[in-house]
């Protein structure tokens, strides 16, 4: 079996390392993967395009292709396996948009009726601007397109406001992403990642998780990709659950259905749970980073008989098993990340560290393990209780050292 899975992060070695120990007589492939993944399978380069990929697919006799960063999808990377024929789980570019165009994903909330914060759409600057005028609470702008994750803003005031506006509609600092704006609500509450499996009939919901984002302790400074995850998520309590179901999951479902955006692939709804409502801020189509890195250890089913189990027959049931245990991810980075910083640190202690973890950034040179991106290593810990995870997890954080070696003290404190 030759399995390829696209992307070059963390998420994409603890996919790859879960399907070897579920299957070890698996050929696996990474594009452009990391050093970590070129131990377990072959990276394959010089194939820059989304059709190069598909015609090194077709001529290696890919079985399955998973794809697990957004930006294959948005380049189309599933219609154009499917014409050749291949097998790849992921949405269609058509459902792709739910990630990657934000008022697409809003109207298709509305219509559906599934609960998000209420929002206003802009095409122009002078009106965007006298809405604000009229706002006295805090608010979040985004942009239309993901611009790399960077495309959110939280004002909290007139001013904060008005910078965000001009940076994005005047300065255009994100391009044409920032051509069109919504400005939604800004809720207070606690963050939650649900991913999900959606075989095109049904919409398997993962065990919950909890995404670490901001660059510093207290979820302060930037936005990043994600500098921790802990499973499960401890606000997401039975009664969330059961509100998540009804008022986002369902209605997400029936609208897929009969919209036509079905798909083999993932779904990932990003929460706020405020005043013990549970409202739904974004839908990514794929499998969250740092997230994969904290539910692959828990997962006890075997992932590749359900993603078979997908092309086989979609009218099987899928079910998910999962360790009764606790996980928490830390993210090792290079300091300076999400902006700028050094690479090519010498990082050592990784071989003598003990299962799970998963390289990011960081490549093999000469025997030597090098720093070569922003996030370098996510660490795991596994326990009975989410306190037991973090403290494996961050003993196993004292081997690693490389210089400008950054990392959040509080991940699931
Ligand atoms: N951890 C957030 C994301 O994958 O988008």
């Amino acid at each position: 079996m030759k399995i390829l899975i696209l992307g070059g992060g963390g998420r994409e070695h603890a996919i790859g390392k879960k399907l070897l120990e579920d299957y070890h007589l698996i050929q696996l492939y990474f594009y452009p993967g990391n050093g970590g993944t070129s131990i377990i399978g072959i990276n394959i380069d010089n194939h820059h395009t989304v059709l190069d990929l598909g015609i090194f697919a077709k001529k290696n006799a890919i079985d399955i292709t998973i794809v697990g960063s957004e930006i294959f999808l948005l380049e189309g990377v599933v219609d154009i396996f499917q014409n050749f024929g291949l097998k790849i789980i992921g949405p269609h570019y058509l459902a792709a948009k739910l990630e990657g165009n934000r008022i697409f994903a809003k109207s298709f909330m509305k219509k559906y009726g599934i609960r998000t914060p209420k929002y206003d759409i802009f095409y122009c600057y002078e009106k965007a601007i006298d809405f604000l005028k009229k706002k006295t609470n805090s608010i979040a702008i985004k942009t239309n397109g993901i611009a790399s994750g960077k495309g959110v803003f939280l004002a909290h005031n007139q001013n904060e406001a008005e910078n965000a506006l001009k940076n994005i509609m005047i300065k255009k600092k994100f391009g044409k992403s920032g051509n069109q704006i919504i400005i939604e609500e800004f809720l207070q509450g606690k963050e939650v990642s649900i991913i999900s499996i959606f075989n095109g009939k049904n919409i398997i919901p993962f065990l919950s998780a909890k995404d670490y984002k901001k660059v510093e302790d207290d979820e302060k400074g930037l936005n990043t990709g994600g500098m921790g995850a802990v499973v499960p998520n401890p606000y997401m309590t039975n009664s969330i659950w059961i509100d998540f179901k009804k008022n986002i999951l369902e209605p997400t479902l029936e609208g897929l259905l009969i919209e036509k955006l079905t798909f083999f692939g993932f779904l990932y709804f990003g929460l706020i749970i405020t005043s013990n409502k549970v409202y739904l801020l974004e839908y990514n189509t794929r499998i969250g980073d740092p997230e994969a890195q904290a539910l692959f250890p828990l997962m006890k089913s075997n992932f590749l008989n359900i993603i078979q189990s997908i092309f086989k027959d979609k009218d099987k049931e899928i079910s998910i098993d999962w360790k009764k245990l606790c996980s928490c991810c830390v993210v090792l980075s290079s300091r300076g990340y999400p902006e700028k910083y050094e690479s090519g640190k010498i990082i050592t202690g990784l071989n003598s560290l003990e299962e799970p973890f998963y390289i990011a950034g960081a490549k093999r040179e000469r025997e030597k393990w090098i720093t070569s991106s922003g996030r370098v290593i996510n660490i795991v810990g596994i326990g009975n209780s989410i306190q037991e995870a973090r403290k494996k997890a961050y003993d196993k954080v004292k081997k690693i050292q490389f210089d400008n070696l950054y990392f959040r003290k509080d991940i699931g404190l």
